[in-house]
């Protein structure tokens, strides 16, 4: 069987298009642009690619971009200021501090200290909290984005065996909370997981979050299963360089019955997620019904 290919680059700019008609409507009828903050300390190359283009996302749907960039050398308390005044500027209605920081600053201590109605990124303890309980909270950006595209799927996953591969805090634990959340069973896997192979065989849906490159096999994937590929590697290979995911793309995609390319599937789906995450913590800040189908 030939996998459907869950295609994420065309699923996030269905995704910018419904924020944009948000951010309009916000404009129009209550005078507000939802405004997202990004702070960015030091020159890591990698994390400055990503803060351009949620700088340019942003934008883009018609919402303030406001940067801040710090040198490498900044002192916490310095970092800590910066973040109180944004979580007291009433036209910022998300902030994300770029991760990771340099290794002097306290990634905990930072995050902790956004306001968490702001904290688009949804990692502040509180946020973790709430949706650890099933209530109310900002959802971290990448699991929401998988679990859009898992609900288009299939619509209701409820009853699924699902396995998520990794325990990370920003992807891992967040999306066994959403899948839960949706009435599936849940197990997390990982590198200290027994017969890793057998428990991923039993799953309806696998979500694979462990940063290793193409670590997933085609013969671990139940016949018809769903695959969600977090993974961004680059490797090179034949002499080029060349971006894979977590699981081998081609022997999964013949045993799955869906799966997510790389690059193209989730990738796309964060900085989508980053700006739904924005206008419904605009909407949320200004009591107005938040939009529907853009948070968990
Ligand atoms: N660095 C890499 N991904 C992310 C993310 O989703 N949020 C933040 N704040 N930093 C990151």
């Amino acid at each position: 069987m030939a996998a459907n290919i869950i295609d994420g680059k065309a699923f996030a700019a269905k995704v910018r298009e419904q924020v944009k008609g948000h951010v309009d409507r916000l404009k129009e009828e209550h005078n507000i642009t939802p405004g997202l903050a990004v702070v960015l300390v030091g020159e890591d190359p990698a994390s400055q690619v990503y803060v351009r283009s949620k700088g340019k996302q942003t934008v883009e749907v018609g919402m303030n971009s406001y940067e801040h960039k710090m040198d490498a050398d900044t002192s916490e308390a310095d970092l800590l200021a910066v973040v109180e005044k944004l979580n007291n500027d009433p036209t910022v209605h998300g902030i994300l501090v770029q991760l990771p920081l340099p290794k002097h600053l306290d990634e905990d201590l930072i995050i902790n200290s956004i306001s968490p109605a702001k904290d688009v990124d949804g990692f502040h303890i509180s946020n973790v909290g709430l949706l650890g309980t099933g209530q109310k909270s900002m959802v971290p950006c990448t699991p929401l984005g998988c679990l859009m595209m898992l609900r288009d799927y299939h619509g209701s996953l409820s009853g699924m065996d699902a396995v998520v591969i990794g325990r990370s805090n920003i992807v891992g634990k967040p999306m066994a909370q959403l899948l839960l959340g949706d009435s599936c069973t849940v197990t997390i896997a990982h590198s200290r997981t027994k017969d890793l192979p057998d428990v991923v065989r039993r799953a309806d849906i696998v979500v694979a979050a462990v940063g290793r490159p193409e670590m997933v096999p085609g013969d671990w994937i139940k016949e018809g299963a769903t695959v969600i590929d977090v993974g961004i590697n680059r490797i090179e290979r034949d002499g080029k360089n060349k971006l894979v995911g977590d699981v081998d793309f081609a022997s999964c995609a013949e045993r799955a019955g869906a799966i997510t390319p790389v690059p193209g599937g989730v990738g796309p789906m964060t900085i989508a997620c980053l700006l739904a995450n924005t206008v419904t913590a605009c909407c949320r800040a200004n009591n107005l019904a938040e939009p529907e189908g853009l948070t968990a």
